[in-house]
């Protein structure tokens, strides 16, 4: 049974700096991609974003400001056994996603700003289906965490509802350098 790091145990001026923090947050997911069933990861990743979404200092200047009208993905870290991929998301003002779904399985939390988060349905489980409703809507603020299952659908649209730009950050399965957008399908929605 391989330890498991407590990051929460971090105080004081280790707790703040990027450099200590990121470091320990991977050891850490990667010990529970080592230690628990799949469908149990994600949901722990959630616990242990905290961490990382109270560092002040998490992002390089660049890795926050966003680029264009477009919500844009920054990479924080890749684990180099392709197991998972920490990315920051740049939302501009008012900036929707397209209703999606994912490849793999996805933990997140809101690192600045403000995110709304709607889960869909399939209309019906064929594989050619590309349209969906709503179920629910979540208002995620600072420091909020959530994730997508495994095995299960996994469709959402994320905005930013606010006037200034949100950031969130994003631990999914898989390199994300070599799945590209780690999308299924781009979904309409059902009228
Ligand atoms: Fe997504």
């Amino acid at each position: 049974m391989h330890e498991v790091i407590d990051i929460n145990g971090h105080k004081g001026a280790v707790a703040n700096d990027p450099a200590t923090l990121i470091p320990a947050f991977c050891k850490t997911v990667s010990e529970l991609l080592a230690t628990l069933p799949l469908e149990e990861v994600p949901a722990q990743i959630a616990e242990h974003l905290p961490s990382l979404l109270s560092c002040s200092d998490l992002l390089t200047p660049e890795q926050q400001s966003p680029s264009g009208e477009d919500y844009e993905k920054h990479e924080v870290f890749l684990c180099p056994h392709d197991d998972f991929s920490v990315l920051a998301v740049v939302w501009p003002a008012g900036i929707h996603s397209p209703i999606h779904d994912h490849q793999t399985w996805c933990s997140f939390g809101v690192l600045t700003g403000e995110i709304q988060e709607t889960i869909y349905s399939a209309t019906d489980a064929t594989p050619d289906c590309c349209e969906a409703g709503a179920v629910s809507s979540t208002h995620h603020i600072a420091g909020s965490v959530t994730h997508l299952p495994v095995n299960a659908s996994n469709i959402h649209c994320m905005h930013n509802p606010g006037t200034t730009p949100a950031i969130s950050i994003h631990v999914y399965g898989g390199n994300s350098a070599k799945l590209g957008a780690n999308v299924d399908k781009i979904y309409t929605v059902r009228t």
